[in-house]
């Protein structure tokens, strides 16, 4: 018995769904990158606006007397600057020389070497361990040379506060949108996939010899040629179960036969008293067991050559050979039929793929057929040629077989009635099943004598 080992197999609802998802969670992750950065800019904008304001402030403060830049601060200019809630804000004043005027000489100053004055500059950088945002400006004087730079930095609190409202107002949405979606695919896939669960239940709960059609009800269409093809092999599984069964019946029936006849027959020589008188029985018993022995040996090679129990290896097999060597094997068996097996081949060498053994049989019952009903009038001739197919002809100059016994002779069991000889009426059965077996197509002509084909399809 053959263990099949059950390989992992993925779930098509967790396929499906993965593969909806997995784009959809890619395309948050790639929309809230960028919102990150289209925020960032907005609120950068927003607050720096802001920041300049501090800074145009300040710049307010400074005074120019007599030709003097002198930094004023009052307390609610400064207590202006520095209120805030949430951020903290530092300022510096510089003059040209880089002497602090006013503020905190830590804040940090833009570094470029060729810093554009005529716009303000905006720089991030560290103060006291904590990020900041920095505004510089340069003022200048109409009448009073020289100028003044102001900084002013702020903590980022504010900003990022902004940021992270504005971030997860977008971000919520698309997750619980993307949750819902998944939800819905879920239920949608569940319901969607039923019928195939209610399906698998049906054939589930049939019985092993129930081999009736899947009802068509039980079926959607995704599904239909999976149960269109699950219903061709139960119809030829149907045919085949009954064709064997009709076999075995015809096969009892054939056996029971000769058996009834040996079981009478040796009664018969076992009442006799005399051994010449049990000669005649004996002869019977021994007929009896000659055409058991034969039909069993029939039956064994048709049971082979059935593709119902499948795994045949073919091979590659030199049919010239083998016939060639068939041929000579039946050559004494001819010479009892006063008859002579002639063979003919084209080439040195045909090779085809198929099953040495059945091959052998297949001429075997061809060759038994020829001497057996060929009656004794002249030989008999196998031949082998490429037409292009490769194609085995047996000849004999019989009787030959009327046309309208041409298919009954294929069928099991068949025998024209009065023919000669012991047969069983499978030779013939047995050819055309190891002809199936190898592709071959069989030709059976009557007319004069008889000539069976058999053409091998393709090459090896
Ligand atoms: N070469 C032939 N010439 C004339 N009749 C033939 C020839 N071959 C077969 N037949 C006829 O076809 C019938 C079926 O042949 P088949 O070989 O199937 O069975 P069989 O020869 O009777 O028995 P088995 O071959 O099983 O011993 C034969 O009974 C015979 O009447
Ligand atoms: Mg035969």
């Amino acid at each position: 018995m053959t263990v099949l080992k059950r390989q992992k197999t993925n779930s098509l609802k967790t396929e499906i769904l993965f593969r909806l998802v997995i784009p959809l969670i890619f395309f948050v992750v790639v929309d809230t990158v960028l919102s990150y950065f289209v925020t960032v800019h907005y609120v950068d904008r927003a607050y720096d606006r802001w920041l300049l304001d501090s800074a145009r402030s300040l710049g307010q403060e400074i005074k120019v007397r007599q030709h003097k830049v002198l930094v004023e601060l009052p307390p609610e200019a400064l207590e202006i600057i520095k209120w805030d809630e949430q951020d903290k804000t530092y300022f510096k004043i510089i003059s040209n020389g880089g002497e602090v005027l006013a503020g905190d000489p830590q804040v940090p100053e833009p570094l470029a070497p060729d810093i554009d004055w005529s716009r303000p500059i905006y720089v991030n950088a560290t103060l006291y361990g904590e990020p900041v945002r920095i505004v510089s400006m340069r003022i200048t004087f109409i009448d009073t040379p020289g100028q003044v730079f102001i900084h002013v930095a702020e903590t980022l609190n504010k900003r990022r506060a902004m940021m992270t409202d504005i971030l997860l107002a977008d971000l919520i949405p698309q997750v619980v949108f993307v949750i819902l979606t998944a939800i819905y695919l879920l239920s949608g896939l569940k319901r969607g996939l039923q019928p195939l669960h209610t399906l698998a239940k049906h054939i589930a709960g049939r019985s092993s010899r129930d081999l009736s059609p899947i009802p068509e009800n039980h079926v959607f269409l995704e599904v239909r040629t999976l149960t269109d093809t699950i219903n061709d092999i139960l119809e030829q599984l149907t045919l085949a179960i009954a064709t064997q069964q009709r076999f075995i019946a015809n096969a009892a029936h054939q056996l029971r036969t000769p058996l009834a006849g040996l079981k009478l027959q040796a009664e018969r020589a076992l009442r006799e008293q005399d051994i010449t008188a049990m000669q005649p029985a004996l002869i019977q018993v021994q007929n009896s067991a000659d055409r058991m022995s034969h039909l069993t040996a029939q039956l064994l090679v048709l049971a082979r050559s059935e593709p119902i129990r499948g795994g045949h290896e073919l091979a590659t097999v030199d049919l010239c050979g083998l016939a060639k060597k068939t041929c000579m094997d039946w050559v004494p068996k001819a010479l009892q039929h006063n008859m002579d097996i002639s063979f003919d081949s084209q080439e040195e060498s045909m090779l085809v793929q198929g099953d040495e053994v059945l091959l052998r049989e297949l001429l075997a019952n061809l060759l038994d057929n020829a001497l057996m009903y060929g009656q004794g009038q002249g030989g008999v001739t196998v031949s082998l040629e490429r037409t292009p197919q490769i194609c085995l002809t047996v000849c004999d100059n019989g009787p030959g077989i009327p046309d309208a016994e041409i298919t009954k002779v294929l069928e099991r069991f068949y025998r024209i009635p009065g023919s000669p000889g012991n047969g069983c009426g499978l030779g013939l059965a047995i050819v055309k099943e190891i002809a199936e077996l190898h592709n071959a197509k069989l030709k059976l002509s009557g007319t004069q004598g008889t000539q069976v084909q058999v053409l091998f399809a393709g090459d090896p």
